[in-house]
């Protein structure tokens, strides 16, 4: 009665301020009349490029108007001195030779597919091509051409320079939309966008109207969304007849998606780019002299990451198969040519580890020994490239430092940091520039004449058969190595320094794998309902190359569990909500529980974390000083997710007392992460305004923030079916999962060193498989919580629900408790789903 008090008071607390919020929360699906609809505000650019029906004849003179003062605006630019030098230089790309040809195909066609070198002109060239001539038709002010860009930096990087080649600020004919930031003005015609903020846009206006052009950059990546995007398309373009779309690939593979759309044409954009010479490890090591770490040893780069790459057994095999390449290809090399201690070295090769250490040589032979010109390191992730940096700034042999120039280039770094990147250093000064492969194709640095590639890219993986997904440094693609090689011909004569030997090359994929078939489906599957595209299975199966059966109805059933879906497939209310959060189903699902039930400000920290990374350093040499820095956050609750949020909130304390980074450095704590996290509690905050769920002025959202167990009971809504049953045994803890039988905590879990779990259930965010299946991050939970915050009770879901956690029935041998407590569960589903 205590409980159901307080969930009474907690769920009335909740609807007293929706109801005071009602005209502001958008009740029905799709209602774009209320004030606070995430897409009006978040995405408020879009209402201006809205049909600019020219129907009534005041509205076409003052377009005619407009477009004529447009056509006036561009003469005058491309007569002044800059814009004519500006115009000198756009003419010199390749893509200029063919402008009149483009144009004509894309007037004459609905759909052309358009392939060319990176750099030769495609992504800023292109849209310009077709905004200029539309000018120049006087249909400037009703033209509307989208152009998206699969990464956020790309989008806003472009958008800058094409504004900057049209002699305007950005915002006037030129603008970009990324998540929760976008500049874009009254006479913006041509708008830069990621395809995510394309696919929700198209969530509210399902006909694109207005739009005249579509262009979808990078299609040769196989994006998921840009694959999802092509299907919605795809079936949009005979609705819309004067729509153009008109995809662009940096590779030559543009059959397959000209027969996908009924043989579209193809263009070809013939590039140039100054031969690049290409040295495999086997040379790297004859020039810098590096002797290799033998193959056991543990080495700074890879070892790391090891387990987390044996975890997959398709690696596995991979692997092993390359190590076995490499060993009968070194059998038969002949050596005289190496000399036998690069031999030595190279048969101690660990393909798992690119060493830092080899890095730095490279850089160091570049350095001192190579002509001028910049540095571009193909690297897998943000931290590695953050690491390798401290470890560079220190090293004496790049030379004298003010010589150096070191750059880092990954999708979250700030703008400002951006500009730096495609500048020109100062003379005599050379510019390093650590970058993912997000450096490989949707940007060009124009001064680069050395490209080290490590070979691998972290790539998002799924195992459909144990429902786990990962995201691992995996070997890049010919294709990728290719393009990474290219990246150093642009200006010169280059020189690419590949880590890895030939022979491993020659085993490398032709292609990626497009990521629709190696990425869990939930979120996909959420956005297909909630554009109502009809059956998931049957819209899917219609993808350029389609998922397997098997993930889709992982997908499903997953979806169904966690109440976003009903019986018949179709969004429930809260699945419509989650598919209006641009993250994953289950931390969408925790920060809405996190807002209903007014304990937001630990939620936004566990959702935050869970969405960057683990702010907790592991380093080898002191992992028992860092484990026992961990464990003193968990204070006894049996949660790593709480000890993540003291750990947080201390770092915050300290940085009040500008002490932050003694802080870090105290607890093993990244303080860059936990920069990363505070800076996506934001963003996650102002989305959930945008929702109407939180209101900033009103402080209700964390009126029960303190309550711990009420936070647990937030993070399980959100975790489940992420769970495990615990039984205390004498010596030690036995765990267990419905699908996989006996499991294991991580060591560094804060869980993994007591003795004894008082609760009966961990929650879980994920679990690995290794040789045992372990889990990661987890929380303990009590019987109650788990009834009535695990899964939902939706119409006909009961049954599902005391199946899923009937596998432990022992609660349920109280009968009038059970009914109690299903009674009460039924409730507060139905409360939670209702409006
Ligand atoms: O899309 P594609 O790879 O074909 O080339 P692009 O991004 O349109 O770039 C064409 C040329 O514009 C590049 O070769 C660079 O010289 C230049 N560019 C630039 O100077 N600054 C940028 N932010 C982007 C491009
Ligand atoms: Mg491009």
């Amino acid at each position: 009665i205590g409980l159901q008090r307080e969930v009474d008071a907690l769920l009335g607390d909740y609807l007293s301020r929706k109801r005071a919020n009602r005209e502001s929360f958008p009740t029905a699906p799709f209602s774009r009349s209320s004030s606070t609809d995430s897409f009006a505000t978040d995405e408020g650019l879009f209402e201006q490029q809205e049909p600019q029906s020219s129907a009534s004849p005041v509205m076409e003179k003052i377009l005619r108007r407009r477009s004529l003062h447009l056509r006036n605006q561009q003469q005058n630019w491309q007569e002044s001195p800059e814009g004519q030098k500006m115009q000198q230089f756009r003419r010199s790309l390749p893509a200029n030779k063919e402008r009149e040809a483009l144009l004509a195909a894309i007037s004459q066609h609905q759909v052309v597919v358009i392939s060319g070198e990176t750099g030769c002109g495609k992504t800023t060239q292109l849209p310009q091509y077709i905004l200029e001539s539309e000018i120049d038709a006087a249909r400037g002010a009703s033209c509307s051409i989208i152009c998206t860009q699969p990464r956020r930096i790309s989008a806003m990087s472009v958008s800058e320079r094409v504004a900057a080649e049209r002699g305007e600020k950005l915002g006037e004919s030129v603008g970009y939309k990324v998540r929760l930031e976008g500049i874009k003005g009254r006479d913006t015609r041509l708008l830069f966008c990621t395809t995510g903020v394309l696919l929700r846009r198209l969530l509210v206006d399902r006909n694109l109207k207005g739009v005249s052009h579509v262009i979808v950059d990078e299609i040769h990546e196989r994006g998921m969304n840009e694959d999802f995007l092509l299907i919605v398309l795809k079936d949009l373009l005979p609705h819309r007849p004067d729509l153009r779309l008109i995809l662009m690939s940096a590779t030559l593979n543009a059959e397959l998606f000209s027969s996908y759309f009924g043989g579209a044409p193809m263009l070809h954009i013939p590039g140039f780019t100054y031969p690049v010479r290409s040295h495999f490890l086997e040379n790297i090591l004859e020039i810098t002299g590096h002797r290799l770490t033998p193959y056991n040893q543990i080495d700074d780069y890879g070892q790391e990451k090891m387990w987390k790459m044996q975890k997959q057994a398709a690696f596995r095999k991979r692997k092993s198969q390359i190590a076995s390449v490499v060993e009968d290809a070194l059998e038969a090399a002949d050596f005289r040519e190496y000399g036998s201690r690069t031999r030595e070295s190279l048969l101690c090769w660990n393909p798992d580890s690119i060493g830092f250490n080899l890095i730095e040589s490279v850089l160091c032979h570049i350095c001192r020994k190579e002509r001028s010109g910049a540095v571009l390191v193909f690297m897998t992730g943000w931290d590695d490239i953050n690491s390798l940096k401290d470890q560079l700034q220190a090293n004496p042999l790049l030379g004298d430092p003010s010589k150096v120039l070191l750059l880092a280039c990954h999708g979250s770094m700030a703008s400002s940091e951006q500009r730096l990147i495609f500048d020109k250093p100062p003379d005599g000064v050379r510019k390093i520039v650590l970058a993912t492969n997000m450096a490989e194709t949707s940007i060009t640095i124009n001064d680069v004449v050395f490209v080290v590639d490590c070979g691998k890219a972290k790539e998002t993986s799924y195992d459909a058969l144990n429902n786990t997904p990962c995201l691992l440094p995996t070997w890049i693609s010919k294709a990728s190595a290719r393009q990474r090689r290219g990246r150093a011909g642009r200006v010169q004569p280059g020189e690419c320094y590949h880590l890895y030997p030939r022979c491993v090359y020659d085993v490398f994929a032709d292609y990626q794998l497009p990521e629709l078939l190696r990425t869990p489906l939930q979120s996909l599957c959420l956005q297909i309902k909630s554009l109502r595209l009809g059956t998931i299975s049957e819209f899917l199966s219609r993808a350029l190359q389609s998922p397997e059966h098997l993930s889709v109805q992982n997908a499903i059933e997953y979806l169904k569990v966690i109440g976003a879906l009903d019986e018949r497939e179709e969004l429930t209310i809260l699945g419509r909500h989650l598919s209006m959060l641009p993250v994953e189903p289950k931390l969408g699902k925790m920060l809405i529980y996190g807002a209903i039930f007014s304990c937001l400000d630990p939620i936004l920290t566990v959702v935050a974390g869970l969405s960057v990374r683990d702010p907790f350093l592991m380093p080898f040499d002191k992992k028992d000083l860092a484990d026992a820095a961990r464990s003193q956050f968990s204070c006894q609750d049996y949660s790593d997710h709480l000890a993540l949020v003291r750990a947080y909130n201390g770092w915050k304390d300290a940085e009040r007392d500008y002490s932050g980074y003694e802080y870090c450095w105290k607890n093993f704590l990244s303080a860059q992460t936990l920069k990363a996290i505070d800076s996506l509690r934001k963003q996650f905050f102002f989305l959930l305004k945008d929702t109407g769920l939180v209101d900033e002025e009103n402080h209700m959202c964390n009126k029960w923030s303190r309550d711990e167990n009420l936070v647990r009971a937030v993070i399980c809504a959100g975790l489940y079916p992420g769970i495990s049953s615990v039984v205390n045994k004498e010596k030690s803890i036995a765990l267990k999962t419905m699908e996989d039988g006996q499991v294991m905590l991580y060591s560094n879990s804060v869980n993994g060193r007591e003795a004894k779990i008082p609760y009966p259930w961990l929650v879980f965010n994920e679990k690995v498989k290794v040789n045992s299946v372990f889990l990661r991050d987890s929380t303990g939970v009590s019987d109650s919580v788990l009834l009535l915050f695990g899964g939902n009770i939706s119409q006909g879901g009961l049954d599902g629900h005391l199946k899923m956690l009937g596998g432990y029935l022992e609660f349920f041998m109280k009968p009038d408790l059970a009914s109690t407590y299903l009674s009460l569960k039924r409730e507060l589903d139905e409360l939670i789903q209702s409006k």
